[in-house]
């Protein structure tokens, strides 16, 4: 059957395939295909995917006999009324599942995890996401299906990272982000990765090469152990400066540099007067923010308005995901014009 696939290097085939399947974008009746040194991956409906996820093609796939479910909704023998308020997509943190689901569907909590721990073939336990909180921003979950613990190993972007999902913040929606950054960086670039928790952008960063020292800061030491057991997995993991500490702290006495990024989407506003002298003139600053949809447009000038000293210019600015029905986590680059 002709169909639409994303052509993706053999190498990151798996955590791609993993990345659309929980979110329901791929086609399970019909093969992957093999072409060299790249997979195409059959993929469902018609939503465009950016192309940081790989080459969108179009191929005649063969079916698979006897097609297994698309969609884990199917494994349930539940009325649709029943299905109706279940969730399309979920997580896939290594070997863990999570996955949100509204007080409606508390009572049958149980069935859902199994049902997801038969589709996911990677699947050990299935977690209910109950959110990140504190300012360390850590993840309640109580698990639903399966056995064992929540630490694991991840893998994006061709990284193995250290994750516990409990103990310090990890999301697999910002893969695209990670790697997005990581690739602005210049040759000799000094970069902070502020807020940095397990260590993903700095990970990134330091694997492609070019910047000249990477410092990750964070004040969670769950956080800062795993990092560093990532870093002592690569080689180039020594290209990293890992500090456990508050940003506060480690801010009242960093030099200039010229690239800083600060993910700490709730809190991170009140940093920016301190984060703004840490960057050298043409520095560019990476800030996320949780931004309600409607003031996607103007959010910028208050994002300069706190930075305070300095010159600014807003490079760009883009939605990376949803965040709620009415607000988005928004990445702002803004650029140092002068001291
Ligand atoms: C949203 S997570 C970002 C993690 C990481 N940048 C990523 O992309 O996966 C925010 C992190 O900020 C850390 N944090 C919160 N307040 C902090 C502070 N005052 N100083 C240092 N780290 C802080 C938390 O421990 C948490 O790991």
């Amino acid at each position: 059957m002709r169909g639409r696939g994303l052509r993706v290097p053999r190498s990151r085939g798996e955590e791609l395939r993993l990345r659309l399947l929980a979110t329901a974008q791929l086609r399970r009746d019909l093969e992957i295909l093999r072409e060299g040194e790249y997979l195409v991956l059959p993929l469902a409906g018609e939503a465009p995917l950016s192309a940081d996820w790989g080459e969108t093609v179009w191929r005649e796939f063969p079916s698979v006999h006897p097609p297994p479910p698309s969609d884990y909704r199917e494994l349930l023998d539940w009325t649709p009324e029943a299905k109706a308020d279940l969730p399309r997509s979920f997580d896939i943190v290594g070997d863990i599942v999570l996955v949100r689901l509204p007080d409606s569907l508390e009572p049958r909590k149980e069935e859902v995890g199994a049902a997801l721990l038969s589709f996911v073939p990677s699947a050990r336990i299935v977690g209910l996401d109950r959110g990140v909180h504190g300012p360390e921003r850590r993840r309640h979950v109580e698990r639903i299906a399966g056995s064992g613990g929540w630490s694991t190993r991840h893998r994006e972007n061709g990284l193995e990272l250290d994750v516990d999902i409990e103990r310090a913040y990890f999301s697999p929606r910002l893969a695209h982000e990670h790697e997005r950054v990581a690739s602005e960086v210049r040759a000799g670039e000094r970069v902070y990765d502020l807020c940095c928790g397990v260590g993903p952008f700095a990970l990134t960063l330091a694997r492609d090469g070019r910047a000249s020292r990477i410092t990750a800061v964070d004040s969670n030491p769950a956080a800062v152990s795993l990092l560093r057991a990532t870093q002592a997995r690569y080689a180039w993991g020594t290209r990293i400066e890992v500090v456990e500490a508050p940003i506060e702290r480690f801010l009242s006495h960093a030099v200039a540099v010229e690239r800083v990024i600060l993910n700490l989407p709730h809190e991170g506003i009140k940093y920016l007067p301190s984060v703004a002298p840490t960057l050298a003139p043409r520095g560019r600053l990476h800030y996320y923010e949780v931004t309600p949809r409607a003031e996607f447009e103007r959010r910028a000038e208050g994002v300069v308005g706190a930075l305070g000293t300095g010159e600014w210019t807003l490079v760009e600015r883009h939605r990376v995901h949803p965040y709620s029905p009415t607000s988005d986590l928004v990445a702002f680059v803004l650029e140092r014009l002068e001291l």
